[in-house]
């Protein structure tokens, strides 16, 4: 779509496009409350994450392997040009729509979507089902806490969720590699599961854009691939969503990814994962080591064929 610009306004008038992005960022880290007219919400402060007790005795790793190794293959294909081609990805301004079966759906900025919960740092591991590993600490908001303003129906059973579909800001994006835009999904009683996080920053800052950025899923009991970056749909169904992995290659990887020694990947033994940052190879725990959060979330399924 042509927009034009009214012909009564001089180019001098206007705010360059990177300076009013210059200017917000700086209202932002300053935390500043006073609200722009018409802007949206109040900032997000980082700072002032609320500590909890996850990841109580586990080893951090290192802020620089957790932003320089990562699978966003709509920056790249290999490990190392998400973070080189993370400048792509402009996140400001960004929205968020949230739709299909609920009472009250709508499209927010990232702040207006978290608000009024408080932002939690949550130290989570992360573990990638081509057998490595991380643990990371995330800042976010429960996803419950967050769907439920929507109001999802006795019809939501499933939410699905997309990722920004936009060659220019996301490169990898005009080679179909997979099919875009990537999609995830969940069964409504995991993405409600207190666990379940939407994510906004980590190492006590905001996403950089090769982790996610702006708005990210952190499913820690699941394989990494089930955690989808950069985030702009978030819609209840009534149906199983289809996900972005399992329509490439469906022998390999399921709806379901709970992590799981016991079910091999067809090139991955999943018995062992090779903690970023360390030596030796450590054993994988069933649900990632969340089983007793979670386990009761899947009785009477079959987890060697839902994988
Ligand atoms: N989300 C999108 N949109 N595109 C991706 O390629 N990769 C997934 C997941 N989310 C991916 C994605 C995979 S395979 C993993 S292991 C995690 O992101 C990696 O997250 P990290 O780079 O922050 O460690």
């Amino acid at each position: 779509m042509l927009i034009r610009r009214p012909p009564d306004i001089k180019p001098s008038e206007i705010t360059p496009r990177g300076l009013y992005l210059d200017r917000r960022r700086f209202m932002l880290a300053a935390g500043a409350l006073i609200l722009l007219p018409g802007a949206a919400g109040a900032a997000l402060r980082f700072d002032g994450a609320v500590k909890t007790r996850w990841g109580e005795g586990l080893d951090v790793t290192s802020v620089e392997d957790a932003t320089s190794y990562n699978n966003f293959v709509e920056l790249g294909s290999d490990k190392s040009s998400p973070k080189r081609n993370a400048a792509a990805l402009v996140t400001r301004p960004w929205s968020v729509t949230v739709e299909g079966e609920c009472l009250k759906p709508g499209a927010l900025g990232v702040e207006d979507l978290l608000a009024p919960h408080p932002l939690e740092e949550r130290i989570y591991r992360l573990r990638c089902v081509e057998g490595w590993s991380m643990v990371i600490p995330w800042v976010g908001v429960p996803l419950g806490r967050v769907l439920q303003r929507f109001e999802p129906t006795s019809r939501a059973k499933w939410v699905e969720f997309t990722t920004l579909h936009d060659p220019q800001r996301l490169p990898g994006q005009r080679r179909a590699v997979l099919d875009w835009p990537y999609v995830e999904g969940l069964r409504i009683d995991e993405a409600t599961h207190p666990l379940s996080l939407l994510a906004v920053g980590m190492y006590g800052d905001e996403l950089p854009a090769q982790n996610g950025a702006p708005l990210r899923l952190v499913v820690p009991w699941k394989y990494g691939f089930k955690s989808i970056k950069s985030i702009v749909r978030i819609r209840f169904s009534e149906t199983r969503p289809k996900t972005t992995w399992n329509i490439a290659q469906p022998d390999e990887y399921g709806f379901w990814a709970n992590v799981n020694p016991e079910v091999d990947h067809p090139r991955w033994s999943q018995k062992k994962e090779r903690r970023i940052g360390q030596f030796f190879k450590i054993k994988t725990d069933m649900f990632n080591g969340y089983a007793s959060e979670v386990a009761h979330l899947y009785a009477g399924m079959d987890l060697a064929r839902d994988f």
